[in-house]
């Protein structure tokens, strides 16, 4: 008799207590954070780990500078800054991300503007771009999303064509490689966040990258009041532009720089996991792994998992399949997770156009006062939210055996599908 599934009462396939959480800690991680009490610095612009960091974090990415910052969302707030993105100008990116890539845009009193995704990869559709530029266009921001590299060759294309900037998202993309190059060294300016979850984890933090001595100068001064502080001279408290405090403290420079040692280990673990999942879902109905184009090596932030109800002959909305499934895989101690529930213009701060108040930055002087938000113009995002959620746990401590009890529980959730819709109907 075909085992009874876990939601009808069977025995889950993943034990309870089975999936180990991110980030994988060691001894070193611990010595590397305990050392900073005694180092007479614990914080600073200058402080011993900040530098040492900023230089190993540009040597990795293949950028001349790196800077330390206290968020993502500070270093692509930076990084709007520091190209010179001011009131009313216009920022495209994507629909599909997290919306702090745009809030950093509206912190600036700036613009976002959207375009819907490739719903292959998951990025911004670079076809879907020129569409957008207006006169007051400045920038292109994309999003390597979940680890998947953005395709850069027509975006950076699109950029110079229009004289626009590129600032890249890479907050979920620690060491993705597209056509060999990392995500973060193409762009103009590449942000990274280094918060709990993320490939390359300090609990909080972020990081900020470019080849451009003027941006990186103007960034640093933004990272600190305005002020410019120079190594062993005199601080002269003036402020020479409106900065903020977007500096990390050492304890989270010591943890990333321990963490970095072992970001490559990391990743190939992450790497060899979906490779195996997406070999395995390829031949279990009703279930497929993450498309992958040949000019990526993501790093697997995520691993995105792709409901098919057709593939089952089940006629139902994909929406309804996938809830319905991943109840039953839940049950089974299989994680599924829904990252982002609706497109970002979709958000109530978008469809109400809520900013710095009395209309800025849409209608400011210097907005066009035309850009306006509306949810349809995204059915690829929509419909790709509807269609996928990530996978928990596909990362180490875990280990293959879990990946191998998850593909049990895909295979025995989809071999009893039937029942799994009859039951999800109450
Ligand atoms: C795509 C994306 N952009 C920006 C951010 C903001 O990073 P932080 O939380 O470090 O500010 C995140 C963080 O979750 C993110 O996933």
């Amino acid at each position: 008799m075909a085992p009874k599934l876990a939601i009808d009462g069977g025995t889950p396939v993943v034990a309870p207590g089975s999936v180990r959480s991110w980030p994988p800690l060691n001894q070193a991680d611990r010595d590397a954070v305990l050392a900073v009490f005694d180092s007479d610095h614990l914080h600073g612009t200058h402080a011993p780990r900040a530098l040492e960091l900023e230089t190993k974090w540009a040597e990795y990415i293949g950028t001349k500078y790196a800077l330390v910052t206290n968020s993502g969302t500070a270093s692509i707030h930076m990084a709007v800054a520091a190209v010179g993105i001011g009131p009313g100008d216009e920022v495209i990116t994507s629909a599909f991300t997290y919306w702090s890539t745009a809030a950093a845009v509206l912190h600036h009193n700036a613009i976002p503007v959207f375009a819907d995704i490739d719903p292959k990869t998951f990025t911004i559709d670079p076809a879907l771009i020129e569409e957008r530029i207006t006169e007051h266009t400045k920038a292109i921001l994309p999003v390597h999303i979940h680890g998947m590299p953005c395709d850069m060759d027509p975006i950076l294309e699109i950029a110079r064509k229009h004289g626009l900037v590129v600032i890249g998202d890479a907050c979920q993309a620690h060491g993705a490689t597209y056509k060999g190059a990392k995500v973060g060294s193409m762009e103009d300016v590449g942000c990274f966040s280094c918060n709990r979850s993320k490939n390359l984890s300090g609990g909080e933090g972020g990081l900020f990258t470019t080849n451009n001595a003027d941006y990186v100068k103007y960034a640093d001064m933004l990272r600190q009041f305005g002020e410019v502080l120079m190594p062993n001279t005199k601080r002269e408290y003036n402020a020479y532009a409106l900065g903020w405090m977007y500096r990390p403290h050492e304890f989270v420079n010591a943890f990333i720089l321990s963490q970095l040692t072992r970001l490559d280990e990391n990743n190939a673990k992450r790497r060899e996991f979906a490779a195996y999942l997406t070999k395995e879902l390829a031949d279990i109905p009703g279930f497929a792994g993450p498309y992958t184009p040949d000019y990526a090596d993501p790093c697997y932030f995520s691993y995105v998992v792709e409901f098919k109800p057709e593939e089952l002959g089940i006629d139902a909305p994909v929406r309804e399949f996938r809830v319905a499934m991943e109840a039953a895989l839940a049950a089974e101690g299989v994680g599924m997770g829904q990252w982002q529930s609706m497109p970002v213009p979709a958000q109530d701060v978008f469809k109400d156009r809520v900013g710095y108040g009395k209309g800025c930055p849409w209608t400011c002087p210097f907005g066009s006062g035309e850009v306006r938000y509306d949810a349809s113009e995204y059915p690829k995002t929509w419909a790709f939210i509807d269609a996928h959620s990530y996978l928990a746990g596909v990362y180490p401590p875990n280990e293959m055996g879990l990946m191998e009890r998850y593909v049990e529980g895909f295979r025995k959730v989809s071999e009893n599908a039937g029942r799994v819709m009859e039951l999800s109907k109450g």
